[in-house]
């Protein structure tokens, strides 16, 4: 038997989104977001699944923090929806919207977990799209106000702050793909939103240093070691850039390098970000939030199919060459967590990390009033034990936030997908803790990894 004992006041979490478990989509002055717009435009999520009710946490929020007392784990990752707090993106905060949250916070604190708040999980107001959203100047100026305004309220609470989830997701997902909301399919905009993104993350930092003089502030980024899926030229070539788009188009700017030269030089025909934006993004980082699902396996493709002459192998590939696959299609390489870790603290060395994200979806049945989620509880120890060897190899990790607490509206597959630790009957809205939460329960009580 061996027991993998993490450091003293390690903070163990789970991590949910607004938008993904909220619903009371129209209640108490919310305004209308980008994916309430998105998914409810036809044939944009599986069978036209919406928000619109979700887990309604927005009214359940009680029996929520209830269930993450009886977890026991530190602290919890949640995000504001700025559509409650500035329905139009701008001008007079909503009250309402600002009380949910306060409320929220307060039971937290109350049952003794950390908040970590973040402030930007897709959920752009619409009103702030319609004027052109992301790719204005404009958009960052409002995330900076409504960074300010929350901050204000909650910062004598709330220590923690994430500016931004996964901006590559919301850059490349929502602007070039067009998969996820606003969905556009435009590589020039994709590019100049990224930038806008970081941009803002630099505003907001400021912004909330500026309400509280206890903030830490960090962002969180979605990262995974990149792999050529062959030793061809091309393909190596293809990897190569997908690490650059991915990971250092994002890091190197926030760690005060500016943009990668070789991504800069090959994005330059559809959008050069000015230089004179760099110190803004340079704020210092108290800590570089970390999301890990898998890593991303790479093939070049011909221009014509995609314009980045890029391409991530298929589940059937990766199935091929021996891969275990979530409900996602997503590869299971914990090894992948290690590596990561290992590599962003020697390149990047920041202060602290936190992994803010770590997850998997599988096909949950409940059984009685039971889910023995046993592939869920596999893929979490192999994670935590990879974390483990990270920490033991001098990694500053300090935190670990499950994805997710509970079952819920993933994105554009709907409620097709669980990632859960407690399952969601979407019928009565009842929840079930799964197998995963009780073992997940006893790791946090011991601040340990038993195995064997
Ligand atoms: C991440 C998102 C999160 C969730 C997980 C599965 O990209 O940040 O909201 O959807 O993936």
């Amino acid at each position: 038997m061996s027991v993998a004992r993490f450091p003293h006041g390690f903070l163990w979490g789970t991590a949910t989104a607004a938008y993904q478990i909220e619903g009371a989509v129209g209640e108490d002055g919310r305004g209308p977001s980008i994916w309430d717009a998105f998914s409810h435009a036809p044939g944009k999520t599986y069978q036209g699944h919406t928000g619109d009710v979700a887990c309604d946490h927005y009214h359940r929020w009680p029996d929520d923090v209830r269930l993450l007392r009886e977890l026991g784990a530190p602290a919890y990752r949640f995000s504001i929806a700025w559509p409650r707090v500035f329905p139009e993106g701008t001008g007079a905060p909503n009250e309402p919207g600002l009380t949910f949250y306060e409320r929220l916070v307060d039971a937290l604190l109350e049952a003794g977990i950390t908040p970590f708040v973040t402030l930007y999980h897709w959920d752009l107001p619409q009103a702030l799209q319609d004027r052109g959203g992301w790719s204005e100047r404009s958009t960052a100026e409002a995330f900076a106000r409504y960074a300010e305004v929350v901050t204000r309220r909650l910062g004598d609470r709330v220590r923690y702050w994430i500016t931004h989830n996964e901006p590559w997701v919301v850059a490349y997902l929502g602007h070039y793909l067009g998969v996820h909301a606003p969905g556009i399919q435009d590589l020039p905009t994709a590019i100049r939103v990224s930038h806008e993104l970081l941009v803002s993350h630099g505003l907001a930092a400021q912004a909330i240093r500026a309400a509280s003089s206890q903030a830490v502030v960090g962002i969180t980024l979605n990262l995974s070691p990149v792999e050529s899926a062959s030793d061809q030229p091309d393909d190596r070539a293809a990897a190569q850039l997908f690490d650059g788009l991915l990971n250092r188009w994002f890091l190197d700017p926030v760690f005060g390098r500016g943009y990668p030269l070789d991504v800069r030089e090959r994005l330059a025909p559809y959008f050069d970000p000015p230089d004179t934006d760099l110190p803004t993004i340079a704020q210092p980082l108290d800590f570089l939030g970390i999301n890990y699902y898998a890593p991303a396996f790479i093939r070049a493709v011909p221009q014509e199919q995609n314009l980045l002459g890029l391409a991530q192998l298929e589940p059937k590939a990766l199935a091929d060459r021996g891969y275990q696959l979530t409900d996602m299609g997503w590869p299971v390489v914990p090894e992948g967590l290690e590596h990561l870790l290992l590599r962003i603290s020697r390149e990047y060395a920041p202060r602290e990390l936190f992994i803010t994200e770590n997850g998997a979806a599988y096909p949950d049945q409940l059984v009685a009033g039971r889910v023995q989620d046993d592939q869920r509880i596999a893929y979490l120890a192999a994670h935590f034990a990879a974390a483990y060897r990270a920490v033991r190899a001098g990694v500053p990790l300090k935190g670990y936030f499950v994805w997710s607490l509970l079952d819920n509206f993933e994105w554009a597959h709907g409620y097709s997908k669980r990632f859960g630790i407690v399952y969601v009957d979407y019928e009565s809205l009842s929840r079930f803790p799964k197998a995963s939460f009780s073992w997940y329960r006893d790791i946090v009580a011991r601040n340990a990894l038993v195995e064997g």
